[in-house]
Formats: C-alpha cells, sequence, structure tokens
C-alpha cells in the first residue's frame, strides 16, 4: 500500500495550498476531503459566494440609486434574484473546478470522504456512499476548518433561522431580516439583503461593531450602513429566536436590562465559528482540543503529536483565509526543512462592505492599552480628487507610528478599494517602513491610494498637502 510522506486533512485555503506546497517540495501528498467539492469554507459557503453576491448586489444598488447621479438613466431596474444566485453558484464551482486541475497538475491524491484517525500514521476514510479506505503517512496536516455557531436559545432550524451557508442561497429575499451579531458575516450579507431591498436589522451584544478593527473604523462603518439603510442595535444580548409558521421572532436584553422584540421573516445567526474537529478521532492520537475546540499547536504550528501539524480555523487566531493560507505554507516549508516565518500581526484583516474597511498591525485601542509612545496621522476621501470623481468620498485613512523612530505599527481604512490598498500597509509593515518612507514615495495621481500617502505625511509633522 502507498506510504505518502504528508497527508492533509481537509481541502480549504489551509489544507490546499499546504498540499500544493508539499508537492512543490517533492513531497508524495495526499488531500483528504469529505465533501464532493474541494475548496472548503472560503470557497464553497463563504468568502467567494459571499464576495459574489455583494458584488453583484453592488452593481444593483449602484443602478437602482447612483447612476442617475452620473448622468445615466436607467429605467425600471429590476431583481433577477434566481438569475443572481446562479451567477454566485457558477462563480463558486469554476473556482472549485480550479483548485480539482491544481491538484492534477501538482500530482496530489485526492481522497473523499470523512477522515478520521486510527493511530498518528494510519487515517481511515469512509465516503458519503460507505465504502471505507485506509490511507498511511509519515506526517499529518490538520486542516479541518470551522462552522457557524450560536448562542443559547438559538437554534439554527436552517429555514428560518440561519446560518452563513443558508443566507447564501435563500429562496427569496428577505423582506425584514434579522441579523444577530454585528461582526464581518452580518454586515457583509445584511449589507447585500439590504441593498436588495430587505429592511436589516443588526442586533450587536457588544456596544460596538466588528469588534477586533480599530474603534474608528466601526463607528465610521456604523454611520455609513446606517445612511444606507440598515439599523442596529448595539449593546443588546439576544435571549432566544422563535419561529412561527414564517415569522421569526428575536428577544433581546437592552442595557437597562429591558426586553426588546425583533420581528422578521429570517433571522440570520453570526456570532462567530467554531473549529470543527468532530470524528476526526483526536483521542486515538492523544490530542486534547481546548475550551474552545481547537487544536492546540506550537510556534511550528506542530500539535502535542511530532509529525502532525493543524493550521487555519481549526487552530487559534483569526478565522481569516490568507492566514490559512501562510500556515499551510509555513508548514510545507518547516518539514522540508527551511525556516519560514509568518508575522500574524502583518496579516490583514478587510470588511467588504461598500466602502470597504480594512486594517493591519496595531489598533489604537491595543496601543492605549500598553501605553505605547504613539503619534497618528490621518486624511479623509473627501479630500482627495480620485474618490470625488467616483463620488466615494467616505471614510479615511488612519496611520498609528511609534513616536520616536516613526516606524508604523497600524494602518486602518474606510473608503473605495480599501481591501486592495491594505496590500500598500502591509508591504510597510512587512519592511518596518516609517511613516516617513510611505510619506516621500510617489503615489499615482489620481488614486485612492493617495490617501495613504497623505495620512503618512499627516503623522510626520502635520504636513498634508490636500488638507
Ligand atoms: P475550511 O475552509 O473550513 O476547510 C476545511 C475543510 O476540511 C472543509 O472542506 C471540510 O469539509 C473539511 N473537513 C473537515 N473535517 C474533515 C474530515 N474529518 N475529513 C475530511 N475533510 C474534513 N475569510 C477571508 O479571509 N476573507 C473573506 O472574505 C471571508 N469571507 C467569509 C465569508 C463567510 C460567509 C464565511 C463563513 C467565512 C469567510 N471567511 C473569509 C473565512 C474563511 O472562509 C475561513 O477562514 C477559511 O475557509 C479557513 O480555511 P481552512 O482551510 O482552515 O478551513
Ligand atoms: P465575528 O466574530 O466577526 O462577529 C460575531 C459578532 O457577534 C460579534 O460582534 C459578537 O460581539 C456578536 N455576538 C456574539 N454573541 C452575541 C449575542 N448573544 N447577541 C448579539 N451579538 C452577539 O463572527 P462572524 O461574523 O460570525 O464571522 C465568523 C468568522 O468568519 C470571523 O472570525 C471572520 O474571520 C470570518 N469571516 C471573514 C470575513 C472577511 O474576512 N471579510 C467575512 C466573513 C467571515
Amino acid at each position: 500500500m502507498t506510504k505518502f510522506n504528508t497527508t492533509i486533512i481537509g481541502s480549504g485555503p489551509g489544507g490546499y495550498v499546504a498540499a500544493i506546497r508539499c508537492a512543490q517540495l517533492g513531497m508524495k501528498t495526499a488531500l483528504i476531503e469529505r465533501y464532493s467539492t474541494l475548496g472548503g469554507t472560503c470557497l464553497n459557503v463563504g468568502c467567494i459566494p459571499s464576495k459574489a453576491l455583494l458584488d453583484s448586489s453592488e452593481h444593483f444598488e449602484n443602478a437602482s440609486k447612483h447612476f442617475e447621479a452620473h448622468g445615466i438613466k436607467a429605467e425600471k431596474i429590476e431583481l433577477d434574484w434566481p438569475r443572481m444566485r446562479q451567477r454566485k453558484d457558477d462563480v463558486v464551482e469554476q473556482t472549485c473546478a480550479g483548485i480539482e486541475y491544481l491538484m492534477k497538475k501538482n500530482k496530489i491524491t485526492v481522497i473523499n470522504g470523512h477522515a478520521s484517525f486510527k493511530d498518528k500514521e494510519t487515517i481511515s476514510v469512509v465516503a458519503a456512499g460507505g465504502t471505507q479506505q485506509t490511507v498511511n503517512t509519515e506526517r499529518v496536516i490538520i486542516a479541518t476548518g470551522s462552522k457557524p455557531s450560536s448562542i443559547p436559545g438559538v437554534v439554527c432550524d436552517k429555514k428560518r433561522i440561519i446560518t452563513s451557508t443558508e443566507a447564501l442561497s435563500l429562496e427569496n429575499v428577505p423582506e425584514k431580516l434579522i441579523v444577530i451579531g454585528g461582526g464581518v458575516i452580518g454586515l457583509e450579507l445584511g449589507s447585500v439583503y439590504a441593498r436588495l431591498g430587505a429592511e436589516v436589522q443588526v442586533v450587536e451584544f457588544l456596544d460596538r461593531l466588528i469588534p477586533g478593527m480599530d474603534f474608528s473604523l466601526a463607528k465610521e462603518v456604523q454611520r455609513i450602513l446606517k445612511k444606507q439603510g440598515m439599523k442596529f442595535f448595539l449593546s443588546h444580548a439576544v435571549q432566544s429566536a422563535t419561529v412561527s409558521g414564517e415569522k421569526v421572532k428575536v428577544s433581546a436584553l437592552n442595557k437597562k436590562g429591558e426586553e426588546v422584540e425583533f420581528n422578521g421573516d429570517y433571522c440570520l445567526v453570526a456570532v462567530g465559528r467554531r473549529a470543527y474537529t468532530d470524528k476526526l478521532g483526536l483521542e486515538n492520537i492523544g490530542i486534547t482540543p481546548d475550551k474552545q475546540g481547537r487544536i492546540p499547536v506550537n510556534e511550528n504550528l506542530e500539535t502535542a503529536v511530532p509529525g502532525i501539524y493543524a493550521i487555519g480555523d481549526v487552530v487559534a487566531g483569526a478565522m481569516l483565509a490568507h492566514k490559512a493560507e501562510e500556515e499551510g505554507t509555513f508548514v510545507a516549508e518547516k518539514m522540508a526543512g527551511q525556516k519560514p516565518h509568518i508575522n500574524y500581526k502583518a496579516i490583514p484583516g478587510v470588511l467588504y462592505t461598500w466602502p470597504e474597511a480594512a486594517g493591519v498591525g496595531f489598533t489604537e485601542d491595543e496601543l492605549k492599552a500598553e501605553n505605547y509612545n504613539y503619534k497618528s496621522g490621518s486624511f479623509p476621501f473627501k479630500a482627495l480628487g480620485r474618490a470625488r470623481a467616483s463620488m466615494d468620498t467616505d471614510g479615511f485613512v488612519k496611520v498609528l507610528a511609534d513616536k520616536e523612530t516613526d516606524e508604523i505599527l497600524g494602518i486602518h481604512l474606510v473608503g473605495a478599494r480599501a481591501a486592495d490598498l491594505i496590500a500598500e500597509a502591509v508591504v510597510a509593515l512587512e519592511y518596518r517602513a516609517s511613516a516617513e518612507d510611505i510619506a516621500r514615495m510617489s503615489h499615482a495621481h489620481p488614486t485612492y491610494a493617495e490617501a495613504i500617502k497623505e495620512a503618512m505625511l499627516d503623522a510626520t509633522g502635520k504636513r498634508s498637502i490636500h488638507m
């Protein structure tokens, strides 16, 4: 029987990238996936379908509301929701097929079925039809990802009380959508349906949105999305959600302890995700998940069992596709005896609403908590020629830098194309640039990126040119 050098369990962005890198480095590699399509959460029910719907709904919103200001008369704009959903499904299908092609190209053996450890070098795989096979391997990378979680009092029936997975494929656009959780999923999918005409109410436990991102972004995003019609109920602790026929009732306690009731035809539960290790047989190899169900790993992403590694959403850290990808590459290179490195502080976070929000490095609250001697600079998009030309004037760039050395510590922005602009901030952090370095670099005119240069000029002696 073939013995693989490395077997990867899970074909999400962590797993498939790890598989490709292992194969590139000369390892005989197997990839096990329990679903019939490759790509994991990200490609099937996460990043890709959500962005496809965000893009389509943004076109709809622009055509319905913003074309006129550009001198374009478009009458009778109508939503063809089945077509919009189908386009999303087509994008997913093509993207997943692309991963299959990459597996073949890199001579990776793909095995379909649910993997479970028998011992550290033997994995049992049971296919959907029940057939079982055994995989022998020298090393394993666990990349089994995550699943949506819920809260006490709220059970997802997946029909009216739904997770992000169902929200990506609803039969109809809801009239009234209640969203529990004002994090990334709540705001992105809430945006999709708000643009398509739903009344969207976001009920959030904390006194702010998008926890983890800089507070200034949360405030600005809330202001802009409110303007777009979304309603926010912060500091509301959801107690229960109940279905009656085609209606859902959500009950929450506000800051004063009063009960507040929300009524809608769907309730999207977006309160975070949990690591997924169900029936993986971890007990057979002596791995015990932590209290949050994640697999504990050391600085090499190796578990307590030598030769068994874990990456992506199933381990601690940000639940992001690009974080999982970096970890996949890292582990493959470690196994091959290389000296890879991941700077977790330089992994950006992005919110794909319109405008987008993005951040990397330390938030201002983190620096304050550490009593760090920092300075800041900022620049609003409304003072930018490019933003005025496109009428995308909401938002700003904020830079945080060491007050003495001028080293950039964090960059946070809300505005058009923030998701792409953050790449410059990542380069700046990775190369430990000073604000002065970026301030002195030429930025093409007119571009949104000029806002970054201007914020750097503001941080270094308040010498922004266009403010
Ligand atoms: P996953 O992608 O979850 O893949 C794990 C795979 O392992 C799955 O295919 C699963 O079937 C398989 N598996 C599990 N157990 C077994 C087993 N025992 N045997 C065989 N196979 C198994 N992140 C971003 O960076 N940007 C975004 O824009 C973004 N948008 C998102 C939108 C939504 C709606 C959601 C839900 C998530 C989004 N994410 C986004 C998060 C991103 O999808 C995850 O961080 C990423 O998919 C994690 O990758 P992973 O490889 O660790 O796990
Ligand atoms: P999240 O952690 O971003 O947000 C969950 C929100 O729910 C938080 O604001 C939290 O305070 C709130 N909440 C928790 N309990 C609550 C309660 N009882 N009542 C009301 N609110 C409550 O998680 P989310 O949005 O579910 O996303 C899961 C993961 O998927 C994230 O970790 C993210 O990394 C990933 N993702 C990334 C995207 C991106 O990169 N653009 C897009 C979508 C998902």
